[in-house]
């Protein structure tokens, strides 16, 4: 699989990424087994940038990325969330200095590596100031703790332009799809701007554009996206209906409907690199797959006249 600059930084990647939240609980039981060997497939298929978070059932998503690639550390590009504690089982957004290193310190520890490739707050503090944040970050590139530092939800404009103030800033991660479509409003022009990379979480809507259900029924019992308004009742039917539509258009392609959402993504912009997330490795080659996929103007015009903006009901 080709390489890109992953935004100002020197660090080289492939196009698409593997989220690695859901191998942590996040989306009903997972295997360890089939997690590692997931990872392995991802690497085999050419897909180096593993997202992560100190949080994801609070280090067993690190020691998990520690086991699958203790032998091949230098084929992975980690990119380590921070920025949330569970004092009491409940997240909570924490910026401060002291948050930025014990997290750092002990992700390193739990992934068995000596340094991070990057490292992201997951939430901005509305409390710390960015620039403490940020200032803090930027110690660990300092001691030689990550290479790099990125920014996720919450970002904008003034956000990012104070941060850069304090340190280069590599990457903006937020919620990106042909369902979310926010970023187009002003992040995605910031991120050309600043040449930073924009990682596109939950790429396939959590499930639902990559046809992995079709109803709230096909849900596992006690799913947290059951909660998800997008899924709801009333909603569904009419999302779904998009998907149908999407679904049409990938079989005359000849293509999962996962790829061709997928390939949307990354002909948006250039600085676009989704990381949809998956716990065994049916899913992997229809997802590295997107990156071969050229979709024409018509193409193009068509997706957006299946989901406009705003038209996702949620
Ligand atoms: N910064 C943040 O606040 C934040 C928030 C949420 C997520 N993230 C990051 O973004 C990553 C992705 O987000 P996400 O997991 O919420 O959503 P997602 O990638 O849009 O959806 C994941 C779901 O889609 C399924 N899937 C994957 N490929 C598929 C395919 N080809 N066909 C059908 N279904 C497919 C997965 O099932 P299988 O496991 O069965 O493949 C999983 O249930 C996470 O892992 C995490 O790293 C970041």
């Amino acid at each position: 699989m080709e390489r890109i600059k992953f935004g100002p930084t020197d660090l080289m990647v492939s196009p698409i990424g593997l989220g690695c939240m859901s191998m942590s609980g996040c989306y009903g039981q997972q295997d360890d087994a089939e997690c590692i060997a997931t990872i392995h497939k991802a690497l085999d298929l050419g897909i180096n940038l593993l997202d992560t978070s100190s949080n994801y059932g609070e280090g067993h998503n690190h020691r998990l990325i520690g086991e699958a690639i203790k032998d091949r550390r230098d084929e992975v590009v980690i990119h380590s969330k921070l920025g949330s504690i569970r004092p009491d089982g409940v997240n909570v957004v924490s910026g401060t200095p002291e948050h930025v290193r014990n997290s750092t310190e002990s992700g390193l520890k739990n992934l068995g590596i000596d340094c991070m490739d990057v490292i992201c707050i997951s939430r901005v503090d509305p409390v710390v100031p960015i620039e403490e944040t940020v200032g803090a970050m930027a110690e660990m590139v300092k001691e030689g703790k990550t290479r790099h530092i990125g920014i996720s939800k919450e970002a904008n404009r003034d956000i990012i332009d104070r941060a850069w103030a304090v340190h280069p800033i590599a990457d903006i991660q937020d919620e990106y799809s042909l369902f979310v479509r926010e970023p187009e409003e002003e992040l995605l022009d910031v991120c050309r701007e600043r040449g930073m990379a924009f990682m596109a979480f939950a790429p396939l809507g959590r499930g639902i554009l990559g046809g992995l259900f079709h109803g709230v029924a096909e849900m596992p019992e006690g799913d947290r996206r059951r909660s998800d308004p997008r899924y709801k009742p009333g909603n569904m039917e009419h999302n779904i209906a998009m998907v149908t539509k999407l679904e049409a258009m990938a079989k005359e392609k000849g293509v999962a409907v996962a790829t061709l959402a997928l390939a949307w993504l990354m002909h948006r912009d250039a600085a676009v690199i989704p990381i949809p997330s998956s716990k065994s490795r049916d899913h992997l080659e229809e997802n590295a797959a997107a990156v071969d996929l050229e979709l024409s103007l018509e193409d193009l015009v068509r997706l957006e006249g299946i989901c406009p903006p705003g038209a996702v009901a949620a």
